[in-house]
């Protein structure tokens, strides 16, 4: 095989999921330099430019083993490193990129993407329709229908009331080009159709593309209008695209109609930016079953931070203006948040993304609140939790978390303008686990009594649920003791069930996947009608 001439980007991995790109083709020779000798690395140079077969050869003069495989354009290099102790001997001056490089990894990945002339010939771009998802754009009687193509081709979608047989309404919308911000700069055409006028509960039919290439046909069914009616949801985040655990179940339950939405809150596919955005072409592809039949609503987490969350905000449409970094929208009896932890971590995106959305976070409160009455439930969902008792050293393990407390402490903390505007439920991902607490506010534990616990309770209560999982992440591990306002802790794989039965009483059961789908929490929260906008 042929290796003509190119550009290398390396991914370098350690075991425990640790990852950062080393960069291009003269890094990994300086690499090599100081790893090898340096005949070794100008060898190196000389050989890589004729065939993959002496580049193997060349990498297994300082690995144990090298393995290669070949999928499309991408050449996949394993190495397992030779050396396995930690060898006193001193540290090569690396280029500070790769300081945290050390040579006594048990084992490595590399993986050698080349922009290269490759022999053998790549598949045509295709029009057909791929990676189908719905959200709901919070107009009643609507439903946005996502796709993507690999050629610019119109955007419709057909559908009817009838499974079979023609589909008498037509819809046309429009698509944007998303170019991936990998080395291989691909290019996406994402297609949005905005269907209109739909009628409450009804069931549709409906398949989408263009005269060049049809999705198959997927089923729907319009959410009700109004207040009065009970939305059934599955709410998880941190769902990867190898060996997705919650998957299969939730592709069951959607398909017996158990749910009415989906809440995914934050970090997708581990990551859809990876591997030249395939994994996230991956993992769209993956969700199809469930996203395409229910709005599949979402919230940015840590994992879409590369190229300021682009393949995020390109890939899901949610409502209103901000690519979907923060919107609310209206369900049933219940007010849905959703906002963006993120941007107090990823501040080099912009500061003022912090200060923009806890205004506008303050004034969506505020008009909650005056239809608190019609739509008494506020239920908010972002990626990382301001409490959480697990051990390791993430945001929420610290007293002054920066989700609770805001910047330095002090500047657009949460936990407060949430209180002070009554919010009901707080739904959280991120810790790979699931964990209920106590209604709460500032550490204290604020039950409506001991007996019952979640019966006008005098604080927002907070579920964090991020063990629907998948990839190389595992569960998180838990303190060995549970914090005071923790009510209950659960190290398995699952996800949860939200059922907003009517203004006053919602149900939350969390699924096991460890178990069979055993119920391994259930609770009821109950607040009255009156009194909503603020805690006593
Ligand atoms: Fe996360």
């Amino acid at each position: 095989m042929q290796i003509q001439q190119g550009l290398i980007q390396v991914l370098l991995y350690e075991k425990d999921g640790f990852h950062s790109i080393l960069g291009f083709t003269p890094l990994i020779l300086r690499w090599l330099l100081h790893v090898q000798e340096e005949g070794a690395a100008a060898t190196l140079v000389l050989q890589f430019q004729e065939t993959l077969h002496a580049l193997a050869l060349l990498l297994g003069q300082f690995a144990k083993k090298v393995t290669h495989t070949l999928q499309g354009h991408i050449i996949a290099v394993e190495i397992e490193a030779q050396r396995e102790d930690p060898s006193p001997s001193p540290a090569p001056h690396l280029p500070s990129t790769m300081c945290s490089f050390r040579p006594c990894w048990a084992c490595c990945c590399l993986l050698l993407f080349f922009s290269l002339e490759v022999q053998g010939s790549p598949k045509p771009p295709s029009a057909a329709p791929e990676q189908v998802h719905l959200s709901y754009s919070g107009e009643p009687g609507s439903m946005t229908v996502t796709w993507t193509t690999w050629v610019p081709v119109p955007s419709e979608v057909q559908y009817g009331l009838q499974p079979s047989g023609p589909l008498p309404f037509q819809a046309r919308g429009t698509f944007s080009p998303f170019v991936d911000g990998g080395i291989l700069r691909r290019k996406l055409y994402i297609h949005r159709v905005s269907l209109q006028g739909l009628l409450p509960g009804v069931q549709y039919v409906y398949r989408c593309g263009s005269a060049q290439g049809w999705s198959r046909r997927f089923r729907f069914q319009a959410l009700k209008n109004g207040p009065h009616w009970s939305p059934r949801l599955a709410v998880f985040g941190d769902l990867g695209a190898d060996n997705p655990r919650a998957l299969p179940r939730l592709r069951r339950d959607t398909q017996q109609g158990m749910y009415d939405a989906v809440l995914h809150v934050g970090d997708f596919a581990y990551n859809m930016d990876q591997d030249n955005a395939r994994v996230g072409d991956r993992f769209m592809k993956l969700i199809e079953p469930v996203a395409a039949s229910l709005p599949y609503m979402t919230c940015p987490g840590n994992h879409e931070e590369r190229y300021n969350f682009s393949n995020y905000k390109a890939r899901f449409s949610m409502p209103g203006n901000t690519e979907g970094l923060w919107y609310s929208w209206d369900l049933g009896p219940a007010h849905i948040i959703s906002f963006s932890t993120e941007v107090y971590f990823f501040l080099h995106y912009g500061r003022h993304l912090v200060e923009r959305q806890f205004h506008w976070l303050e004034s969506d409160l505020q008009k909650a609140n005056k239809n608190r009455a019609v739509r008494p439930w506020i239920i908010t969902m972002g990626h990382r939790p301001m409490y959480c008792s697990n051990a390791d050293l993430d945001d929420c393990t610290w007293h002054e978390s920066k989700v609770r407390k805001g910047l330095r402490g002090k500047f657009y903390g949460l936990e407060d303008l949430f209180y002070k505007y009554g919010v009901d439920l707080e739904l959280w991902a991120h810790e790979h686990s699931y964990e209920r607490l106590w209604p709460i506010y500032n550490y204290q534990v604020l039950n409506g009594s001991q007996e019952m616990p979640y019966t006008h309770p005098r604080g927002p209560v907070h579920i964090i649920t991020g063990s629907a999982q998948g990839c190389e992440e595992l569960l998180t591990p838990f303190t060995l003791f549970p914090r005071p306002w923790s009510a209950l802790r659960v190290k398995e794989y699952g996800y949860t069930r939200l059922h907003i039965l009517n203004g006053t009483h919602v149900h939350i059961q969390q699924v096991s996947d460890d178990q069979d789908g055993k119920i391994v929490d259930d609770v009821w929260v109950v607040r009255p009608l009156l009194g909503r906008t603020m805690y006593l």
